[in-house]
């Protein structure tokens, strides 16, 4: 009978005397078993609960050529590398001795030995067990609490199946591109695959490419040096610098220029660049994750896009569905942010009636999961009673009932509509103007394909005024 407090150690020799003699030393302190050969040590190993091994070095030689206790070690090695094995070796020379220093982290134990110095030997072996596998636990509980603490909130099998990946590829150093549109969290995504990962206590830095200036995108990336250009009165690091040993982030990549997207494909091929205007060639150890809610592929066809940079970036794909695509997770998602927003706003979380979930569940949601986010904040602040009621979403959503599927028109563009039609007696005039440019910008988003240099042409603007106004106008929302 094995006593399961104790821990288990299997002796390997061909000798029974020998066997018998290590027993009876260690019997007192652990569960012992017994082999007689390679094959049926590793059988024992292979079925698991052995913490230490002791083995002869030189048993009779096998049919591989390799001395039969090298043949254990090695083979333990491959079942779990964990498992520490103690060598024992006898009038054999001096290399066979060495081969085993070089195979395992603990010394050879030379015969002849006392029972004192193996007890020492098994105890030291079998605390280090115990440490690395409570290192290794303490590790998988820490992953687990961090998956949990980045907050990837759904359940439907489309996400389930993207965690999925995302737990496999956090595991690597591999390039990967989030894809999905506004709204459907990407950054969220990319923080979690860091946050899993090895990198998890090296930096996590984020450079969205569309809220930079052009002229801008380069120093920020790389860093300079001082005087590299008008205004560079220091040295600065890059984004690259700061995060080595870490995960880059940059966002909205698909807004890169033709010149910056060489300069980046240089980097991710050789993981080496040069601050502007400097000499030096720095070399970084990251994980870049991209992401775009644009499709790249297209871009790549009307040689927008690099196709090398595409391929270089597309290495792992992660396509994160709408919201209207993801039905389940609607109410999960909306119970989330309320229980968020009451929090941040200090009030007890309401709940949500049935009638509430039926307007969510019928709505389009063009915003995806941010839109979500805001509308159930929203109605956390305005509302007063222990339950949330329909009057605390806006008001395109009242436009929806029980029994209808239809996306409701846009806010904005009914308030377009009023403009041509009737003052509405609510009417304010600021109020009016906001709504107005909210649905220019929408408009040139739309008429080109979420492209915020193209739509920056479109409405004679440039790109970062563009920025600021779907930031401040909640263009997304
Ligand atoms: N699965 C999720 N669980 C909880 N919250 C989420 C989830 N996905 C997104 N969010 C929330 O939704 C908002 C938008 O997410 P995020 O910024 O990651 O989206 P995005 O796809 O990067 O959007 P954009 O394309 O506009 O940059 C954030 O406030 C985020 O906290
Ligand atoms: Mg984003």
């Amino acid at each position: 009978m094995t006593d399961k407090s104790r821990q288990t150690v299997l002796i390997v020799d061909d000798q029974a005397s020998i066997r018998r003699q290590l027993a009876s030393v260690l019997e007192d302190d652990y569960n012992v078993i017994q082999a007689s050969s390679r094959k049926d040590a590793l059988i024992a190993v292979g079925n698991g609960g052995v913490h230490v091994v002791i083995c002869d070095l030189h048993m009779p030689p096998n049919e591989d050529d390799i001395t039969e206790g090298l043949g254990v070690l090695e083979g333990v090695r491959k079942l779990d590398s964990r498992i520490p094995v103690i060598v024992v070796t006898g009038d054999d020379s001096r290399n066979a001795a060495m081969e085993v220093a070089k195979r395992s982290a603990y010394a050879p134990l030379p015969k002849p030995f006392t029972p004192v110095e193996i007890e020492i030997m098994v105890r030291n072996a079998a605390q280090s067990h115990q440490l690395h596998n409570e290192i290794q636990h303490l590790q998988d509980e820490l992953r687990r609490l961090r998956e949990v603490e980045s907050g990837v909130v759904g359940s439907t099998p489309a996400l389930k199946r993207i965690l999925d990946q995302a737990k496999s590829v956090a595991e690597t150093s591999a390039t990967v591109l989030i894809t999905g549109e506004s709204g459907t969290g990407k950054e969220v995504l990319a923080r979690h695959i860091h946050k899993i990962s090895p990198r998890a206590d090296e930096p996590f830095i984020a450079c969205n490419i569309a809220a930079l200036p052009e002229t801008l995108v380069e120093s920020e990336l790389f860093g300079h040096e001082k005087g590299a250009f008008t205004g560079a009165n220091s040295r600065r690091q890059g984004r690259f610098e700061l995060a080595d040993k870490g995960t880059l982030f940059l966002d909205e990549i698909g807004e890169l220029t033709p010149a910056m997207q060489v300069k980046l494909l240089r980097v991710l091929q050789e993981r080496q660049f040069e601050r502007l205007g400097g000499k030096d060639l720095l070399t970084v150890d990251i994980r870049v994750i991209a992401a775009t809610n644009r499709n790249l592929e297209d871009m790549v066809e009307n040689g927008q896009f690099r196709a090398d940079l595409y391929y270089r970036l597309n290495i792992v794909n992660l396509e994160l569905p709408p919201l209207r695509g993801r039905q389940e997770d609607i109410p999960i998602l909306a119970s989330h942010f309320v229980k968020k927003a009451a929090e941040k706003h200090g009030k007890a979380a309401p709940i949500l009636s049935q009638e509430f979930e039926s307007r969510l569940s019928q709505y389009r949601w063009p915003g995806n999961i941010r839109e979500l986010e805001n509308v159930m904040e929203r109605a956390v602040v305005i509302s007063t009673g222990k339950e949330l009621l329909v009057d605390s979403l806006p008001t395109k959503f009242k436009e929806l009932s029980a029994s209808t599927s239809e996306a409701p028109s846009d806010d904005s563009r009914s308030t377009l509509k009023l403009i041509n039609g009737e003052l509405p007696p609510e009417l304010s005039f600021e109020s009016a103007i906001t709504d107005y440019k909210r649905e220019l910008v929408r408009q040139a988003l739309r008429e080109c394909h979420n492209s915020r240099s193209e739509a920056a042409q479109r409405l004679k603007i440039s790109r970062q005024y563009l920025h600021k106004m779907i930031n401040e106008l909640k263009v997304e929302d």
